[in-house]
C-alpha cells in the first residue's frame, strides 16, 4: 500500500512522526492527520476480517504473516550479539559502514561502550548498546523486550560464543550449560524473536556463527563441538524452513581467527598446530561471510585451507578421526600446562 504522503519528502512531517515514535496512541493520531496509511481504512477492514473467519491453525503462514508494503521512515537495524571484539565488532562496523543502525551486545561494558562510540563517530549511525550475559535468563528477557521495540530489524548475526578449558566430565554441569543457553538458547530464541517482523516483509538475513569446530567432534570440547554443530543443523533446516520468504540464513563456520577467543581460553593455538592453520582477521571472516551471503550460500566456511580440511578429514575412516582427535587433544593439554598468559576478565 503506498502512503499517501511520503514522509522523507515532508521535513515537518517526519520530525513529529520522530518524535511520537514512543507514543503509539499520538503517533496514530498524527499519522491519521497527515494522511499516511488511514485514508485506507475499507481494505484493511476487509483483510482483518478474513483472519477473524479463519481460525489462526488453519490459517496458512501467508495469512499469519501477511506481507507488509507500507513504506516508513523507521532506520534499517542490524542486531549483534558479542560485538565486544573479533568477529561481532567486525560485523558492527560492516554494516554500519553500509549505514545500517546496531543494536549490539555484550558483557565488557566500558568495552563495547567504547566500540559504539567509535563507530558513530566514524559512520554517523544510531548505536544502542545492551549488556547482556546470554547465559543468564534474566538478561536475555530484558534483549527480548528491547527487540521487541524495534521495527525494522533486517539483520540478527548470532555472535555471541566462547570457547572452554573445562572437559565435560570433569566439570559441574552448570558450566557446561551455560555455554548451551549462549551457543544454542538464546540464538534460537533471539531468532524466533525476529521472524515474524522479516516474514511479514519478505526480508531479512539471519547469520549464526558456528564453528569449523562444528565438524570434528573432540574430547576437550565436548560442548563446544556439539553446540556448533547444532548451530550448523539448525541454520541450514531454517533455511529450508523460511527461505521461501525471501530471508537469507547463513552459518558462517571459521576457522582460528585472531580475536580475543584464544586470550580468554589462556592458550596459543599457534603452538599447538605449529603455524599449519593460519590465524584469519575478524575482518576477513566478515567480507567472506558477506560473499557467501551474495552467492546464496548457507554453510560459509571463511579461508581454503579450511575448507579444503573440513574436505580431507570428512572423507577419511571415523576410527583414523578418533585417533587423530585424541591426540590433537593430548598435545593442546600440553601446551596448556606450559602456558602462562593471563586470563582476561
Ligand atoms: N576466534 C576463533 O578462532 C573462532 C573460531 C571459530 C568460531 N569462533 C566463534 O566466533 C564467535 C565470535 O568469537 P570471536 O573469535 O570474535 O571471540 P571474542 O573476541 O572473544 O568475541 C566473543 C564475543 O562474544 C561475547 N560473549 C562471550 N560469552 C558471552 C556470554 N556469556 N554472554 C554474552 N556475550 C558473550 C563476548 O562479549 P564480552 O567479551 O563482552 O563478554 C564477545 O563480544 C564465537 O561464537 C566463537 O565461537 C571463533
Amino acid at each position: 500500500m503506498k502512503n499517501l504522503v511520503e514522509p522523507e519528502k515532508h521535513g515537518l512531517a517526519r520530525t513529529i512522526l520522530r518524535a511520537a515514535e514512543h507514543l503509539p496512541a499520538l503517533k496514530r493520531m498524527l499519522k491519521g492527520m497527515v494522511g499516511i496509511k488511514y485514508f485506507m481504512p475499507p481494505v484493511m477492514h476487509l483483510k482483518g476480517i478474513k483472519h477473524f473467519l479463519i481460525l489462526p491453525e488453519k490459517q496458512s503462514p501467508e495469512m499469519r504473516y501477511p506481507v507488509v508494503e507500507e513504506r516508513h521512515d523507521y532506520r534499517k537495524i542490524v542486531i549483534i550479539t558479542g560485538a565486544t571484539s573479533g568477529i561481532g565488532k567486525a560485523f558492527a562496523h560492516h554494516f554500519a559502514r553500509q549505514g545500517y543502525d546496531l543494536l549490539i551486545t555484550g558483557r565488557r561494558r566500558s568495552i563495547i561502550n567504547s566500540v559504539a562510540h567509535e563507530i558513530r563517530r566514524e559512520y554517523g549511525v544510531q548505536v544502542k548498546v545492551v549488556i547482556a550475559d546470554l547465559a543468564v535468563k534474566e538478561d536475555l528477557s530484558s534483549f527480548l523486550q528491547i527487540i521487541d521495540r524495534q521495527r525494522n530489524i533486517e539483520v540478527l548475526v548470532n555472535n555471541a560464543g566462547y570457547g572452554m578449558n573445562r572437559g565435560f566430565s570433569e566439570d559441574e554441569i552448570g558450566h557446561q550449560l551455560a555455554m548451551m543457553n549462549v551457543h544454542v538458547n538464546a540464538p534460537l530464541i533471539l531468532i524466533h524473536k525476529v521472524l515474524p517482523q522479516m516474514i511479514k516483509k519478505r526480508n531479512g538475513t539471519i547469520i549464526n556463527v558456528s564453528s569449523m569446530a562444528a565438524y570434528f567432534p573432540a574430547s576437550g570440547s565436548v560442548m563446544y563441538t556439539s553446540t556448533k554443530s547444532f548451530l550448523k543443523s539448525f541454520s541450514e533446516s531454517l533455511f529450508l524452513d523460511v527461505g521461501r520468504y525471501g530471508i537469507r540464513v547463513q552459518c558462517l563456520c571459521p576457522g582460528f581467527t585472531n580475536s580475543d577467543f584464544h586470550r580468554d581460553l589462556n592458550i596459543q593455538i599457534n603452538r599447538i598446530n605449529n603455524g599449519l592453520l593460519p590465524f584469519m582477521e575478524p575482518s576477513d571472516v566478515v567480507q567472506y561471510s558477506v560473499k557467501c551471503l551474495e552467492k546464496g550460500r548457507v554453510v560459509c566456511v571463511p579461508g581454503f585451507i579450511n575448507r579444503l580440511l573440513i574436505i580431507l578429514l570428512s572423507v577419511i575412516p571415523r576410527s583414523l578421526y578418533y585417533r587423530f582427535s585424541l591426540r590433537l587433544e593430548k598435545k593442546v593439554r600440553r601446551v596448556k600446562e606450559n602456558t602462562t598468559m593471563p586470563v582476561l576478565q
